[in-house]
């Protein structure tokens, strides 16, 4: 979860791995640091914090070199202090770690190595790596051969990037399992390690991406990959299409504003290429999936986490309408302790943004093992996710920077509507007149999305309304029963109000006991056939002495009668309002969190990808 940068070349290293660091500073954020080599030394400025802490500290003592490596860090081990924060020496202070991962093993290893005399600064279990490399340089190997005897000792899933002023013109990077991703960018006479593109776009497009198992040798001339037991590799350099404009915030206060904001746009991007208007045909480039294997499948199982979940739950309503094919969804967290029943039958769809998420990455494995179809629905290219599956559809939403997941939900969202049409048509469950009329609701959708985030004002209103409470209740029906629990994780994770999202028809049975004059209720109710249901259940919280903010449909006048607030969304189909109710909710948490001052995009506690179980 921590994030990782390094780089060789002629530029000075430090200005280069700070920018590339802050571009990361998301993933994690309990401390910062880096280490360079100057006059031939390891020079370490690290700090408790966030980066700024970092800048600070090298303003007052600043560092030159052209090789170095940086890393923020979110804690696993040890607790978020200086003397916890990477990178990590060793006893000489010739050799500097970063990682990112858990070594399972790190008591014995670090037992073992105090037994030889190593003297370990830090509580944390990534320092036994850099002692276990300067224990097995001490017969006079290299810093490569070092690092593949102790990458081959160390348990767990890793990204390790290794520094030594004994060999001060190269980088050792290593990716073990899904701790992360470890990517290298390509530059002219320079090169670039990171955890994250962004954290390199704005330097070079062209990557390579290690495997597990994989490592490199990196200099300012190019990398030399290799497995962990050294056979060479001739590892694909690939050129991205993100651009470090779209990994900027601009003119925005906070990335997820920015990310908010842009939906108009990244739902364009993720239909734009993939539709035919005329025919209703949807064309999946990188899927993988030709028609004829397409109606084999008796059941769809969806794994994911958090906001991707949520996405999931919405895809079952919308895979289960257009193919009818019956769909699960689970955590990646339980699918793979729960013995699930798939096999060769079933199509497994893994849905997350990051690519990385190792619950979600686990899941995949566990069903690989069982013989299912793999599809990824992913927006990182390149990510672990859509190597491991069979085929992949990529969200086209653009980096994503802000933690709360916003514009990968409601992206993720049309993926599976698009993946829905293309079952329904393979399946025969859609005529032709029919895709037709789905594919012209589609089109709509931008339009309609921009209608939405065009009405910033009213948001900060009630922010200013209702950012003192402490308590929500989000509910949703049907299609928009995900949209409640989504709506809830946004405005929990990035104001820490606590929320909790619920079907609305459960409310009688338990949480209506929570409904007094302090609890608002954020309602989703559109015009669709479970809207009388809705309405009923809003009237149930007001006549407890509830406060109610609905989600409505334009033109319903009715409800503005029932409800304290309205927030209203275009009409539109009843299969993309999911899309549309969202986006109130994303600006109402936002809004909500800038009014209590939290930090928006970099939350308490939290990170962007979730790499360790
Ligand atoms: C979303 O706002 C959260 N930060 C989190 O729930 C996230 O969606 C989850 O960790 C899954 O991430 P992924 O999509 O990268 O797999």
């Amino acid at each position: 979860m921590c994030g990782i940068v390094g780089y060789v070349g002629p530029r000075p290293a430090t200005a280069i791995i700070v920018e590339g660091l802050r571009r990361l500073e998301y993933r994690g954020y309990d401390s910062a640091g880096l280490a360079v080599i100057e006059n031939e030394c390891i020079c370490v400025r690290r700090d408790v914090g966030k980066l700024s802490a970092l800048d600070e500290l090298l303003a007052e003592q600043p560092v030159h070199g052209h090789i170095g490596i940086g890393h923020t860090r979110w804690a696993t081990h040890g607790r978020p202090s200086q003397r916890n924060a990477h990178p990590h020496t060793d006893c000489s202070g010739e050799i500097v770690v970063i990682h990112n991962g858990i070594v399972e093993n790190f008591l014995a290893l670090r037992q073992e190595l105090q037994a030889l005399g190593h003297v370990l600064a830090s509580d944390t279990d990534t320092e036994v790596i850099v002692h276990l490399v300067e224990e097995y340089m001490k017969d006079g190997s290299s810093l490569e051969a070092a690092a593949r005897q102790t990458l081959g000792r160390i348990k767990g899933a890793h990204g390790v990037v290794l520094l030594s002023s004994r060999e001060p013109d190269k980088l050792i990077v290593a990716r073990i399992g899904n701790a992360g991703g470890v990517v290298i960018g390509v530059g002219q006479g320079e090169m670039f390690v990171a955890s994250d593109m962004p954290a390199i776009l704005e330097h070079t497009r062209d990557m390579i991406f290690l495997e597990d198992g994989q490592m490199a040798v990196i200099t300012a001339d190019g990398a030399r990959c290799s497995t962990l037991a050294g056979e060479p590799l001739q590892l694909e350099e690939v050129t991205v299409p993100w651009d470090p404009v779209s990994a900027a915030k601009g003119e925005h206060k906070h990335f997820m504003q920015k990310e908010i904001l842009e939906q108009a746009r990244s739902i364009t991007d993720t239909i734009r290429g993939r539709v035919n208007f005329e025919t209703g045909d949807v064309h999946l480039k990188d899927l993988n999936l030709p028609l004829e294997m397409a109606r084999r499948f008796n059941k769809m199982v969806i794994v994911a986490c958090g906001t991707s979940a949520y996405s999931g739950l919405v895809g079952k309503f919308l895979i289960e309408a257009l193919a009818r094919l019956p769909v699960e969804v689970d955590y990646g967290s339980e699918f793979r302790y729960r013995d699930p029943i798939i096999d060769e039958r079933t199509l497994v769809l893994a849905i997350t943004q990051s690519g990385e998420t190792v619950d979600t990455l686990a899941a995949l494995e566990e069903a690989r093992a069982k013989g299912a179809r793999l599809i990824s629905i992913v927006n990182v290219i390149g990510s672990q996710a859509a190597r491991v599956a069979d085929g992949v559809i990529y969200m086209q939403a653009g980096p994503e920077i802000g933690v709360a997941s916003t514009k990968a939900f409601t992206a993720s969202v049309v993926d599976q509507y698009l993946l829905g049409l293309y079952l329904g048509k393979a399946r025969g469950t859609l005529s032709p007149a029919r895709l037709r009329e789905l594919v012209d609701d589609l089109a709509e959708l931008p339009n309609l999305v921009g209608q939405v985030l065009a009405n910033g004002v009213e948001y900060q209103r009630l922010a200013d309304l209702f950012f003192k409470r402490q308590n929500f209740l989000y509910l949703g029906r049907g299609i928009n029963y995900p949209i409640a629990l989504e709506g809830a994780l946004k405005l929990k994770e990035i104001s820490y109000i606590h929320a909790e999202g619920y079907p609305a028809g459960e409310m009688k049975h338990g949480p209506i006991a929570l409904i007094d004059e302090t609890m608002p209720t954020v309602a989703i109710a559109v015009r669709d056939h479970v809207y009388d249901k809705m309405v009923s259940q809003i009237e149930q919280v007001k006549s407890r002495g509830g406060t109610v903010l609905v989600v409505a449909t334009e033109g319903d006048e009715a409800i503005a009668a029932k409800a304290d607030h309205v927030l209203y969304i275009p009409s539109a189909s009843p299969l993309l309002t999911p899309v549309l109710a969202v986006l109130p909710l994303q600006l109402f948490a936002y809004h909500v969190a800038v009014r209590r001052g939290c930090d928006v995009d970099q939350p308490r506690n939290l990170a962007k990808s979730v790499t360790v179980e």
